[in-house]
């Protein structure tokens, strides 16, 4: 069997062996327990199960679970939602997913909030002119999925980290 190693959160799990059609999905949730990750529409349609890949450039990007092996994040450094959170304090953008009610069932949150954090660590080395935000927002977040259609509130979430400290991410 193929044997991977990979950071998630900052902590290196492996050389560990995977079988070769254990999807990262699974590996995550049935193998480490970690079950923060989510698994939707399993084909790649939805992005609640997007984790974030962090790349050796610095920059960093979600990815897909459900459709992807395993033994595709080998040697990757990825971060879920269990990893947000330090010392027990909720970040910015959690406080601000509760604050809004942004989520019913919960089930698409840890998608959307991976994708919002790759966002503002963006806009923190990239900063945008204020008559981008809106668009920007739009953008980052198109393709993740809420069938409780959170959309507007997630949406708002993000923008209102955004605003509440414009000269971190805005021109
Ligand atoms: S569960 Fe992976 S994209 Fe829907
Ligand atoms: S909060 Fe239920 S799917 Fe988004």
């Amino acid at each position: 069997m193929p044997v991977i190693s990979l950071s998630i959160n900052g902590r290196a799990h492996g050389p560990i062996e995977v079988r070769d059609d254990l999807t990262m999905n699974d590996f995550l949730r049935e193998v480490l327990g970690m079950t923060g990750t989510k698994f939707g529409c399993g084909a790649g349609q939805c992005l609640s199960c997007a984790v974030i890949v962090d790349s050796a450039d610095g920059t960093s990007a979600t990815m897909p679970t459900c459709i992807l092996p395993a033994t595709e994040f080998d040697k990757f450094a990825i971060r879920t939602v269990e990893g947000h959170a330090r010392d027990g304090e909720l970040t910015a953008l959690q406080k601000s997913f509760i604050s809004h009610f942004a989520f019913q069932c919960g089930y698409c949150t840890p998608g959307f909030l991976n994708e919002g954090q790759v966002l503002l660590e963006r806009l923190q080395s990239e900063p945008i002119p204020r008559t981008e935000l809106e668009r920007t927002i739009t953008e980052a977040l198109d393709g993740h999925l809420c069938r409780c259609s959170g959309y507007v509130k997630y949406h708002q979430a993000v923008r209102d980290v955004v605003l509440a400290d414009p000269n971190r991410f805005l021109i």
